[in-house]
C-alpha cells in the first residue's frame, strides 16, 4: 500500500534488548475475526486487534460489501455481523495490498457468493501463486479467473452453487486449507481437508468459537455447509510472529533479558521456541493459560550462547514465518545451520531464501541457498546496506541483525513492515536497539 515510499532503516551497531514488551496483535488471527464476525449473526467484539495494514485492508473490504465495523480503537473492532447470506456487492475491486492471508481466504469465503468481485493487491501480492486455492475452488464448481500465470487479479462470478470436496493439500498451507473450509461453508454436503502437515488451525478453531461445527480426526477436517456462524466475543494474543524478532535479539545481543507478554502459543505455531531452544536458546515459556480458545503465555528471553543445527523438517510449517529471523540467529550461532524442506519460503511476500542469503552474504556471513532452504555458517557480521525487497520480515530481521553487527546496517524498502507490526521502530528502540527511520 504504501511500499513506494522507500522508508529505510538505519541502525547503529551493537546494544542489548531488554524489559517487559508486548507486540501487536496476532495477524492471522485478527484476519479470521473480521471475516467470521462479518457473517456471524449479531455483534462480534474484538480486542487486541493487529491495526496493520494487511488486517486493515480485510477490515476496509468487508465494509466495502456492506459491514458495519467500528473501529479500530487501540485494538478495539465492533463487528455488526450481516450473517452468512448477508455480503453486499462491492462497488469496486477490492484491494488487499500485500495480504496473502486476505487474498486467499477471502477467494474461499466469496466464491459462493450470489455477486462478483474482483481482489486486487500490490506488486508484491500481484506476483504470487494462487492456482493454489482456484484449483480446489473450481473442483468445488467456483468461476474464477486470474491473471495469466495464476496470478491476481482474482475475478469470482458469484451465482455457483458451491459442492463439498474431499481434498488433500499439495502443500502444508494453512491459507489453503482455510480457503478450502470457507468456502465450504457455502458448498452442498461435506468438504473435507487432509493437510500432509500440521499448519496453523486458528480458522478450525475460530469456527468452533462462533458455533459452527467443524470435526478434526488426525490431518483431515471436515464441515458441512448451510450452518450458521454466533457472534462472539475475541481477545487477540500478541503475534508470535512479531515477538520472533524480539526472541532472535535478545538471544544474540549481549546483556539481554526481555520479558515478551501475552504471546499467542497456538502449537501449530510454536516451532520458533522448538528451534531457538534446539539451537541452546535461554527461553522460558510462562503463565500458560487459554484465552478464547487461543493458548497465550509470556515468553522470556536472555543472552544465549547459540548453536548450529539441522533443523527437523517437521517444524518447518510450524515456523514458516520465523525463518528470517531464524537466519538470524544461524549466523550468530558457533557452526553451521542447514534448513531443508522449505521451498514455501520461496513464495513469501518475497523470496525469503534468496533475499536473507543475499542480506547475510552482504554482512559478511557465508550462506548458500538451496532449493528447499539454505546452509549458514555462524560467523561475524560486518555493516551493510540490505534490501528487504518490500517484505516485512525480511527488514525487521536484519533490524534484529544489527545488534551483532560490527558496523551500522542501512535497510532499503521497509515502509511494509506497517503490515504486520505498526509501531516496530518506537517498541524496538524502547526495548534497546538503536534505530531509526530516513
Ligand atoms: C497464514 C498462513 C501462512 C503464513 C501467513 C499467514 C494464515 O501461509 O505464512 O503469514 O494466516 O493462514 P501459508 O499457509 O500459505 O504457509
Amino acid at each position: 500500500m504504501f511500499s513506494e515510499i522507500n522508508v529505510r532503516f538505519c541502525l547503529k551497531p551493537g546494544g542489548s534488548l531488554n524489559g517487559q514488551i508486548r507486540v501487536p496483535g496476532d495477524k492471522s488471527i485478527s484476519h479470521r475475526s473480521i471475516m467470521l464476525g462479518s457473517l456471524a449473526e449479531g455483534v462480534t467484539h474484538i480486542s487486541g486487534f493487529l491495526e496493520g495494514d494487511d488486517s486493515l485492508a480485510t477490515l476496509k473490504a468487508f465494509r466495502a460489501m456492506g459491514v458495519q465495523i467500528e473501529g479500530p480503537d487501540n485494538g478495539k473492532v465492533v463487528v455488526h455481523g450481516v450473517g452468512m447470506l448477508g455480503l453486499q456487492s462491492p462497488a469496486a475491486a477490492l484491494d488487499l495490498g500485500n495480504s496473502g492471508t486476505s487474498i486467499r481466504l477471502m477467494s474461499g469465503l466469496l466464491a459462493g457468493q450470489s455477486f462478483d468481485v474482483e481482489m486486487v493487491g500490490d506488486a508484491s501480492l500481484s506476483k504470487r501463486p494462487m492456482r493454489r486455492v482456484t484449483d480446489p475452488l473450481a473442483l468445488m464448481g467456483a468461476k474464477i479467473d486470474s491473471a495469466e500465470g495464476g496470478t491476481p487479479p482474482l475475478h469470482l462470478h458469484g451465482g455457483s452453487q458451491l459442492k463439498g470436496i474431499d481434498y488433500t493439500l499439495p502443500m502444508a498451507s494453512a491459507q489453503v486449507k482455510s480457503c478450502v473450509l470457507l468456502a465450504g461453508l457455502y458448498a452442498e454436503g461435506q468438504t473435507r481437508v487432509t493437510e500432509p502437515a500440521p499448519t496453523r488451525d486458528h480458522t478450525e478453531r475460530m469456527l468452533q468459537g462462533f458455533g459452527y461445527a467443524i470435526e478434526r480426526d488426525g490431518a483431515t477436517a471436515t464441515l458441512s455447509g448451510g450452518g450458521v456462524l454466533k457472534a462472539t466475543d475475541i481477545d487477540v494474543p500478541a503475534d508470535i510472529s512479531s515477538a520472533a524478532f524480539f526472541m532472535v535479539g535478545a538471544a544474540i545481543a549481549e546483556n539481554s533479558n526481555v520479558l515478551l507478554e501475552h504471546v499467542g502459543i497456538n502449537p501449530t505455531r510454536t516451532g520458533v521456541i522448538d528451534i531457538l531452544r534446539l539451537m541452546g536458546a535461554e527461553l522460558e515459556v510462562t503463565n500458560e493459560r487459554v484465552v478464547g480458545g487461543e493458548p497465550v503465555a509470556d515468553i522470556r528471553v536472555a543472552s544465549s550462547k547459540l548453536k548450529g543445527i539441522q533443523i527437523p523438517e517437521e517444524l518447518v510449517p510450524l515456523a514458516i514465518d520465523e525463518f528470517p529471523a531464524l537466519f538470524v540467529a544461524a549466523a550468530c550461532a558457533e557452526g553451521e545451520t542447514v534448513l531443508t524442506g522449505a521451498e514455501e519460503l520461496r513464495v513469501k511476500e518475497s523470496d525469503r531464501i534468496q533475499v536473507m542469503a543475499d542480506g547475510l552474504i552482504k554482512m559478511g556471513i557465508k550462506a548458500e541457498p538451496t532449493p528447499g532452504g539454505v546452509v549458514i555458517q555462524g560467523g561475524s557480521m560486518r555493516g551493510a546496506e540490505v534490501d528487504s525487497h518490500g517484505d516485512h520480515r525480511i527488514a525487521m530481521s536484519f533490524a534484529m541483525a544489527a545488534l551483532k553487527a560490527s558496523g551500522s546496517v542501512v535497510i532499503n524498502d521497509c515502509a511494509n513492515v506497517n503490515t504486520s507490526f505498526p509501531g516496530f521502530v518506537s517498541l524496538a528502540s524502547q526495548a534497546g536497539l538503536n534505530i531509526s527511520t530516513k
